[in-house]
């Protein structure tokens, strides 16, 4: 399906102006929308360079679909369109895990709520990885609550790729161990809750825990280097 140019036009509002993507908010056939266009890095090469924001664009959508099918929800997409290099997806409402969480930190943790959606967390990322899919950017922007239904919905599958490697999946957890400690500390220790569930619900934990604690290994040494 292609947005015709008036469609387009109308009420896009800016929300996010990133490196690689600008996401709006917008309609799509009277319903409530996100537009994420993804533009070029000027500095490469023309040509090459749209190639590649089609294949991120395209791997994006895919990853997502794939997610979906694995269990995991996601916005639904809604339009894919290579020529303005957008995808439209459903618009979630509902806050950022990153703002529940600081709002936790900041009002004293309601203790119950942040074990819910640790939980759900660890069950959604055993979920992609089983799958072999690596979400690639685990942070706490790139997860919402469904406001209705306090459902976790995972966004952003702009980094996203296809893998079986323990390695692969360790470093998608330890990306959002990082975050976690870097940005909601005030929390108490998030990470221990998400890794429970995800020990809980993954069949391949074993391998991917073991190379965690590889991972920080190497993460600390080269934090005692640099
Ligand atoms: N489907 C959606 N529903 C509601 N908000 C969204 C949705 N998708 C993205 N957003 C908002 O836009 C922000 C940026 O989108 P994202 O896909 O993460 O782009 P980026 O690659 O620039 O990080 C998100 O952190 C979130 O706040
Ligand atoms: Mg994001």
């Amino acid at each position: 399906m292609e947005i015709d140019a008036d469609e387009k036009d109308k009420g896009l509002v800016l929300l996010k102006q990133g490196a690689e993507a600008r996401v709006f908010e917008s309609t799509f056939v009277g319903r409530k929308s996100i537009v994420k266009e993804r533009f070029s890095k000027k500095y490469r090469h023309p040509t090459l360079d749209s190639k590649l924001t089609l294949k991120r664009l395209n791997a994006e959508a895919r990853c997502m679909t794939k997610a979906r099918k694995l269990g995991v929800t996601t916005p639904v997409l809604f339009s894919v369109d290579p020529v303005l290099h957008t995808l439209i997806f459903e618009f979630v409402e509902g806050p950022m895990v990153k703002d529940l969480f600081l709002e936790f930190g900041s009002n004293g943790i309601v203790e119950e709520r942040l074990q819910d959606i640790a939980t759900q967390i660890g069950n959604s990322i055993a979920k992609l990885h089983d799958g072999g899919l690596i979400h690639g950017d685990l942070t706490t922007s790139n997860m919402l609550i469904r406001k209705d239904t306090n459902q976790l919905v995972l966004i952003d599958f702009g980094l996203s790729f296809t893998s079986t490697l323990p390695e692969d999946k360790a470093v998608d957890l330890y990306v959002l161990e990082r975050a976690l400690i870097s940005m909601h500390s005030s929390c108490g220790n998030v990470m221990e809750k998400v890794l429970a569930a995800y020990r809980k619900s993954s069949k391949q934990w074993c391998s991917t825990t073991n190379k965690l604690a590889q991972v920080r290994q190497r993460g600390r040494k080269r934090s005692m280097v640099g």
